[in-house]
């Protein structure tokens, strides 16, 4: 066993799998047990980990999709083809244990933006789960005028808490914009371009009647490493600042790998 492993195995807990919801055969939502002294903000990430023959145990990051005060922790999980980790994950059934590293762990705060009129939460894949955590979460987002919830799947059937997320679109009197985007299949979203050419060329925004720019956007940006490479590409071409240490910004990025 590894230091880190060891570190890690001696700060975790054993908690059980409570709720799973499969939205296609490579991607499901899982719930388990939160520790009563388990304490996050949206945006934070915990560690879990399962125990392999013979071996330390595998741990990996997963954003949490719920809010800090629901009774249990939620993750969004993408299937990876021959994945070390989450080809053991997605044979875990409801009732089975899981390991659970003690502290929540993370950079990705929208507190850490300085204020702005419109939020854009922009998403590729899994990368919706910090966003569904923010919107759960009461007065989270209330200092903006508008939200944008961007996200990218490549199939219609991947676009994971669409209904939930549509409703609270549609409670929020024109506040919340959700916005589907697929990419590799015709037709099934207005928009069907990658987020970041969508930016480019303006349709996004025009798309949605809002201006884009550092002085009255905010932008959070979640996913596919590529993609937030190429966001912090033209958000930096447009005179957008990341958020340093104690100095507030107008851009966030997480990596997914
Ligand atoms: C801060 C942070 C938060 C994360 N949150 C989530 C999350 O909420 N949901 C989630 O599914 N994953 C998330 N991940 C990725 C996760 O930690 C694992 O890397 C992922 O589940 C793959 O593990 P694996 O052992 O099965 O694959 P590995 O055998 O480790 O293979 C890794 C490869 O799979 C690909 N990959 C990894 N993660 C993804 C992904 N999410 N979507 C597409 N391709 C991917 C990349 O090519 C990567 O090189 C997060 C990662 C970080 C760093
Ligand atoms: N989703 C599937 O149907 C499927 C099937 C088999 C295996 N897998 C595997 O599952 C894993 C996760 O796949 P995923 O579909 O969740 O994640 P993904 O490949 O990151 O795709 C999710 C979304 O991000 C977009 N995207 C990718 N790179 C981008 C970039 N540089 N800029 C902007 N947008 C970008 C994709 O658009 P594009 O469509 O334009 O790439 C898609 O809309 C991968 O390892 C993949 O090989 C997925």
């Amino acid at each position: 066993m590894d230091a880190k492993s060891d570190s890690a195995l001696r700060r975790s807990t054993e908690q059980h799998v409570r709720f799973i919801h499969g939205w296609t055969d490579n991607l499901w939502s899982l719930r388990v047990d939160k520790p009563a002294d388990f304490h996050f903000q949206p945006g934070h990430y915990a560690r879990l980990g399962l125990p392999v023959a013979d071996v330390a145990p595998l741990w990996r990051p997963y954003s949490i999709v719920s809010a800090p005060s629901e009774p249990q922790l939620e993750f969004l999980i993408t299937l990876i083809p021959d994945g070390a980790f989450t080809c053991l994950l997605v044979k875990l059934r409801v009732g089975d244990p899981v390991l659970l590293e003690s502290a929540a762990l993370g950079f990705f705060f929208e507190p850490q933006l300085a204020p702005g009129e419109d939020l854009w939460m922009l998403s590729t894949g899994a990368g919706l789960g910090p966003y569904v955590s923010l919107l759960r979460t009461p007065q989270a987002l209330a200092r903006y005028r508008r939200l944008v919830l961007v996200h990218s799947v490549r199939a219609a059937a991947e676009l994971a808490y669409a209904d939930e997320l549509n409703m609270l679109a549609a409670a929020s009197g024109g506040r919340l914009c959700y916005l589907p985007v697929v990419t590799r299949e015709t037709g099934a979203t207005v928009l069907s371009e990658r987020i970041p050419q969508l930016i480019a060329d303006g349709r996004l925004p025009a798309h949605l009647g809002l201006q884009f720019d550092a002085v009255t956007s905010r932008v959070m940006v979640c996913g596919n490493p590529d993609f937030t490479a190429d966001m912090r590409r033209l958000l930096n071409a447009r005179g957008f600042t990341p958020c340093r240490r104690g100095l507030a910004g107008s851009m966030l990025f997480e990596n997914y790998w």
